[in-house]
This record gives structure tokens, C-alpha cells and sequence, in this order.
């Protein structure tokens, strides 16, 4: 019986991962090579250092360790800049209707990001308010595929894996999730996320009901 439902965040809950396009493209564009929406693609998931050094690998650039923190550093703040922006506008369709069914029905629900940006944007987007655990960038040592993120978002939330249900959009995400022991529902394409238990469009195709059959 599901009684936790842990949620990635972009994504899912939002689309960020335009603002992580801009921002690495314009990077990208100053260290004078090109990187493209299939690359974007590829880097879902993925936390911001990692996602720096297969940036740089494509690019065929080399980095000392201090240059790409300083790297990183810049992308982010280009990043913060557009995210700041953000308001309640900027939630995907059904999620807040689905979190709020979901607390309604005695379900917990907690948050499991690789984004150090988690609380900005929650705050941003007014959701705060309905997660009872959150887990992100700040607290994990290893990413998505690594299940850590989703393991303990279920021991804060107090609920054992198999009684959690995971939303995500990153193969890294399902593949976290399975590895953590809990069920996977997909957000997106079915073919990409083939590993996922279900797959659906977004959180509007989702109810209770639904997750409950
Ligand atoms: C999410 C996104 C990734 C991003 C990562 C770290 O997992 O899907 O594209 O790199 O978070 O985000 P941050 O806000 O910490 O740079
Ligand atoms: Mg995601």
C-alpha cells in the first residue's frame, strides 16, 4: 500500500531545465564551443558539478578543479538570476491539485532533487507548504542514479521504500527510485523511461484513484 509519494522536482514539478539550457549554452558560448538540446537532454538528473564536467568533455575542454568550481559558480548565478523570476505561474499542470489530494488522503509527500535550488523555487512557486520532507542537493552526497536522495526523503517522511511511489523524469531518476525499492511513475515519453512501473504524461493525468488501482 503507498503511503508516501516523493517527487522530483524539475521537471516534474516545474521546467527548469530550459533555464539549465540558457544557462549552460551561454557557458558554453564563452568558452567558445556549442552545446545543443539533445546534450540538455542528457544532463537531467545529473547534479550541476557532474553535469559541468561531461559539458566540458564535449566541448573537448580541459578544466582544473578550481576553474570549474568557478565555472559552475557563474553558470549558477546566470541560472538564480531566471529562477528568481519564477511565481506560481510556473507550476506544471495537475501538481498542485494531485499534492494536495495526495495530504488529503493521509498520504506524506517529500521532495527529491539533485538541485541545490530546491527551496528557492519552491518558495518561488508558493509549494512549499505542501511537502513534508524535503531532500536536495544540499543534503546528498551521491546523484541520482544512486538511490541516497530517495532513501532519505523515506526516513524523514518515516515510511519504508516499498510503501513509496517516486515521480520522475530522468532515466537517472527511475533507475534511483527501482534501486531505493520503491515503485516508479514516469513523466514523459515511455520509450525513454521504459524502466519506469507506469509511465504518464504529466501530473494531471495522475489522481488518487489512479495511483491507488
Ligand atoms: C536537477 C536537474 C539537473 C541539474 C541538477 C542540479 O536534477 O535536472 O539538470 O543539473 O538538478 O541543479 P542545481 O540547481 O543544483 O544546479
Ligand atoms: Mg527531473
Amino acid at each position: 500500500m503507498i503511503q508516501a509519494c516523493i517527487f522530483d522536482l524539475d521537471g516534474v514539478i516545474v521546467d527548469t531545465a530550459v533555464y539549465h539550457y540558457k544557462a549552460w549554452k551561454k557557458l558554453a558560448r564563452e568558452l567558445e564551443f556549442d552545446f545543443t538540446e539533445e546534450q540538455n537532454e542528457k544532463l537531467k538528473g545529473i547534479s550541476r558539478m557532474r553535469s559541468l564536467q561531461l559539458i566540458l568533455e564535449w566541448g573537448g575542454v580541459d578544466k582544473t578543479p578550481l576553474e570549474q568550481q568557478e565555472l559552475a559558480t557563474r553558470k549558477n548565478d546566470w541560472y538564480v538570476a531566471m529562477i528568481n523570476g519564477m511565481t506560481p505561474q510556473d507550476i506544471l499542470p495537475g501538481v498542485e491539485t494531485f499534492l494536495q489530494q495526495a495530504r488529503a488522503a493521509g498520504l506524506r509527500t517529500g521532495l527529491g532533487s539533485a538541485s541545490k535550488n530546491a527551496g528557492l523555487i519552491l518558495e518561488r512557486t508558493g509549494l512549499l507548504h505542501l511537502f513534508d520532507a524535503i531532500v536536495d542537493g544540499n543534503t546528498v552526497t551521491a546523484s541520482k542514479p544512486d538511490p541516497e536522495v530517495f532513501l532519505q526523503c523515506a526516513r524523514l517522511l518515516n515510511i519504508t521504500p516499498a510503501h513509496c511511489v517516486v515521480f520522475e523524469d530522468a532515466i537517472a531518476g527511475i533507475a534511483a527510485a527501482k534501486a531505493a525499492g520503491m515503485k516508479a511513475i514516469g513523466i514523459g515519453d515511455p520509450i525513454t523511461l521504459q524502466d519506469a512501473d507506469e509511465v504518464i504524461p504529466g501530473l494531471d493525468h495522475m489522481s488518487i484513484e489512479k495511483l491507488k488501482a
